[in-house]
């Protein structure tokens, strides 16, 4: 199936100034030197960080934001200490325990993204009820990237492709980026529109790479657990000064092109 598409089609300028962002996507960064900084344990910066999702997730559909992607944990997070890695994995659940309902009811769709490998078979389910049980939602989509990788969705993508060339279901020529796009664990929601990094780190940290080709990037100096709607709104009021041009030139640009 191929992507839906937010954004204008190849080589169109777009000025952003009135144009919010549908798509926001948010590296929940600074958890960890949250709790460091109260002289408490990285644990409580990460429980902290849920309640700093909570709030944004309740805030964004009244900023006309239509898509919510946020990453929770890596593929390269299993590297923490074990005791880290526990308190990450337990996070969904203190999430979905206390908000899956209001989720439901308010017609948000839970969508989890990432591999299941590594993860214990009762956050699988965890993570599958609130799709489940949100399924029927169409409001506002929160997508939440949990054992995810950039690089692992690229290569699953090309293995799904490569496995449909090798049962005669499609040929080598078939492929374009839309076909691709289409197979990327994202699917079917369109890319963002802007990517969040609260913390002050400016990276990308294997987040969407694909799906970050044309993406805005807003780095802001606050650590995730001190995250407010106010912040995102900055974010987005930052967005819309922002000139999206998607690799053309503007039009007063373009005559001036000799
Ligand atoms: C990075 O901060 C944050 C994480 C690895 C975890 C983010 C997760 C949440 C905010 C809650 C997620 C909720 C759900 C439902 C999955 P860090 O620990 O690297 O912070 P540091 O850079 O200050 O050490």
């Amino acid at each position: 199936m191929a992507a839906l598409k937010n954004t204008p089609p190849a080589g169109a300028p777009a000025n952003a100034a009135e144009a919010r962002p549908l798509h926001v996507a948010i590296v929940m960064d600074g958890n960890g030197r949250w709790a460091k900084r109260r002289g408490l344990p990285r644990s409580l910066g990460h429980r902290a960080g849920v309640e700093a999702l909570k709030r944004i997730v309740e805030a964004a559909p009244q900023m006309n934001i239509r898509w919510l992607t946020v990453f929770g944990f890596s593929t390269e997070n299993w590297s923490r200490p074990a005791a880290e890695v526990a308190e990450l994995m337990a996070l969904p659940k203190r999430y979905f325990e206390t908000d899956l309902a209001r989720l439901e009811r308010e017609g948000v769709r839970v969508k989890v993204i990432g591999t299941d490998e590594g993860l214990s078979r009762d956050l699988v389910k965890i993570c599958r009820e609130a799709e489940t049980r949100t399924a029927k939602n169409d409001r506002f989509h929160l997508t939440v990237a949990f054992n995810y990788g950039g690089k692992a969705d690229i290569v699953a993508a090309a293995r799904k492709f490569a496995q449909a060339v090798a049962a005669g279901r499609a040929r080598p020529d078939d492929l374009t980026e839309d076909l691709f796009e289409g197979q990327l664990m994202t699917a079917p929601y369109p890319p963002p529109d802007l990517i969040v990094r609260p913390s002050g780190e400016q990276r990308l940290s294997n987040f969407l790479l694909w799906q970050a080709a044309y993406a805005e990037f807003i780095f802001q100096d606050v650590l995730w657990p001190d995250y407010s709607p106010a912040h995102l709104e900055a974010a987005i009021g930052e967005y819309q000064t922002r000139n999206r041009r998607y690799g053309a030139v503007a039009p007063d640009d373009a005559l001036a092109t000799g």
